[in-house]
Formats: structure tokens, sequence, C-alpha cells
């Protein structure tokens, strides 16, 4: 099991290093590398995905992913930004279906900007498709008014674009998925208004004919927004495009309290995949120790069950991190009265103490 470890910047080394301290309690055999991406590895080759980043995520089983990205890179030419590290990792590794599961854990309810009776138990899953959409389609750019450079544009466009075969395999992920779960899908556009989206509903609902099993409904995303905020429990599974995936991903993420739980991951169609938690690189508080580790963990959980094929694994972490806050532990994000406020440390190791006594249990 080769895993390729790329913490990246911010808060990225941090919670991966926590990560890492629990795949290495589990007495399972990994080959671990680690490399730089996004603005690390900018600093110190000059592109945010060096080949031999790209060829080390390449050879690997899968990615344990951190974060990308600071302010200060805000005026660098596009490529060379940090954010084109994990959209060149998607591109090149083909990693076309990400999972987004917003899980609100019994303990945090009241972590959430919501009333606690909106979201006790809530347990969604976003399927976002992640190699296409306006985030790849061509052309792109900006078309200046006169001296042909930039800043005198007058002009800037991004094409919305998909393929049926993009379509069709993000659909069969999302009903194949659905159908492991509770039997409901709702795929997200903008066919009142996108060609591209009236295309994507059509590809969908004739998808939908392999799957009679699976309850399919079309939501507005506009709509999608207001109901995940008014009844998000009566969502199960959404599928959906990039960009929209990208805006509800995050909104359906603070439903449970605090981005800094959950995790993501994004696989090709080799079960090949890239795993990262939800947030961002939180440059505010990188380097103070207080970063929530739990979605990285998480994240590694995932890892374990989709790309490693170890799911008892998976389980003993994912037990753990309950365990840790059925303890009452919490970073500050979560944190709250009558709650220990934990660094990142401390909860990495409180997991892996958890996990430990579960091995002794069993
Ligand atoms: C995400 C992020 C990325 C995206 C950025 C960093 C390119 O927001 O993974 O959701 O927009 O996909
Ligand atoms: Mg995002």
């Amino acid at each position: 099991m080769k895993i390729a470890i790329l913490p990246g910047d911010g808060i990225g080394t941090e919670i991966v290093a926590e990560a890492v301290k629990v795949l290495n309690v589990l007495d399972l055999k990994f080959e671990m590398e680690t490399a730089l991406v996004g603005g690390a590895a900018y600093e110190a080759h000059g592109h945010p995905l060096p080949e031999s980043t790209l060829k080390l995520a390449k050879e690997a089983d899968a990615v344990l992913f951190g974060a990308v990205g600071d302010w200060k890179y805000d005026t660098l030419d596009r490529p060379l930004r940090p954010e084109q590290a994990i959209l060149g990792l998607r591109r090149h590794l083909g990693l076309f279906a990400n999972f987004r599961p917003a899980i609100c854990y019994e303990q945090l309810t009241h972590a959430s900007s919501l009333k606690p009776e909106l979201v006790a138990g809530l347990d969604i899953l976003i399927i976002r498709e992640l190699t296409g959409d306006v985030y790849f389609g061509q052309p792109r750019g900006r078309r200046t008014a006169v001296d042909g450079h930039f800043p005198g544009a007058e002009e800037a466009f991004d094409t919305m674009r998909y393929s049926r075969p993009e379509v069709e395999r993000i659909a069969h992920v999302a009903f194949q998925t659905a159908r492991k779960r509770n039997k409901r899908l709702t795929s997200v556009d903008k066919s009142n208004v996108l060609e591209t989206f009236q295309f994507w509903k059509d590809i969908v609902t004739e998808v939908g004919k392999h799957y009679p099993d699976v309850a399919l409904d079309h939501m507005y995303v506009d709509n999608a927004a207001m109901q995940l905020v008014k009844a998000p429990k009566k969502f199960d599974v959404i599928v959906t495009g990039n960009l929209f995936g990208d805006i509800l991903s995050d909104e359906a993420a603070m439903l449970t309290g605090s981005i800094g739980m959950l995790p993501s991951a994004s696989l090709n169609a080799g079960n090949q995949g890239l795993y990262e938690p939800s947030h961002g690189s939180a440059p505010d508080i990188a380097g103070k120790g207080i970063a929530n580790p739990l979605a990285t963990i998480l994240s590694a959980a995932m890892m374990l069950r989709y790309s490693l094929n170890q799911a008892q694994a998976a389980d003993r972490i994912e037990s753990a991190v309950k365990a840790v806050l059925a303890q009452g532990l919490r970073t500050v994000d979560i944190h709250c009265d009558g709650n220990t406020k934990v660094g990142t440390r401390q909860m990495g190791d409180a997991v892996v103490t958890a996990i430990t006594k579960t091995t002794i249990k069993s």
C-alpha cells in the first residue's frame, strides 16, 4: 500500500502529521513518501505541482493531501498559484468523483449555526463532479481592448462544458452510492437557465432508468442552497457539477458545526484516490498548533476504505474519533463551555490512544 503524503501549505503540515501518526499505529504495512505541493513547492521548485510530486502521486495507490494556498500568492500568474496543484492532481489523475459527506456528530449538534433539531443526526453526502464544468472548460481567458496586454482587458470568459461520458460516469457513481445508502438521489442543476445543465439533467434522468430502485429528483441549485439551510435532513445523496458542488459542499459542511470535521475523497475510475480535509490551509492559524486534525484523520479513514481495501482499519479510526469527542476533547473550532480545549497534537494523540485501547480490547 503506497501512499503519497502531500501536506502542502498553512495548517496542512500540522494536520497531516497527525493523520500519519494515526496510520502508523494501525499495524498495517504502508509505504509512505512525502513531497512538496502548493506554495511550499513553488518556493522550493518554482512550481506548485513539480514533476516529481506528480510522479509520486501517480505511482501511489492513494494520496493523503493537506491543503494549499496563502494570500501571499494571490498576485502570481494563475498557473503558478498553489490552487493549480490540486486542480492539476485532479486532472492528471482523472479524479472525477468527489465525495463530501456532511455528518453532524452527536456531541457537536450545538456547534451548528442552525437549530439543533434541524441538524441532529444529519448524514448527507454530496457527490461533486470534479474534472469538468467551468473549472476545466475551454476556451477561457481575457480579451483586451487595444494593446493585447492585461490589465487593459475589457472582457473575461470561462466556458461551462460537460460531455456525455463525463455526466454519465458521475451519474453512475451517484446512483450506485445512493443504492448503498437510502436509495434517494437529488441531482442539482440550473437547467432553467443553462444549456449545460439541461444536458446534465437529461443524462442523469437517462442513467436513472438503469436504477429503478433509486428515487431520483431534480432541484435547481438556488433552491438546493435554500433547502440545505431550511431542512437539510430531507437530502440523502446529492449529485452535482463541479462549481455548484464546490459551493454547496462548503454550505453543507457548515451545517455540521465545523468544516474542521469533514473529510473528502476524490476517486478515479481505478479507485485510486486523493483524500483531503474539506477545509483549506487557514494561513491565519498556521503554526499555532490549534488546527483541528480530525478532518484529515477521517480522510485517512476514507482512504483505507475506498482505495486500500481496509474497511476494518477505517472503522477503528472512525470509532476512535467518536470516542475522543465523547471524552469532551475539542479543538478551538468546536469548543464550547464544559469541554476540554486541546491543540492539534493533543487531539491526534488522543485518537492514537483511543485506537490503541480498541486493540487491547479486541
Ligand atoms: C475545494 C477548493 C478548491 C476548488 C480550490 C482550492 C481550487 O475550494 O476543493 O473545494 O475550488 O475545488
Ligand atoms: Mg471549495
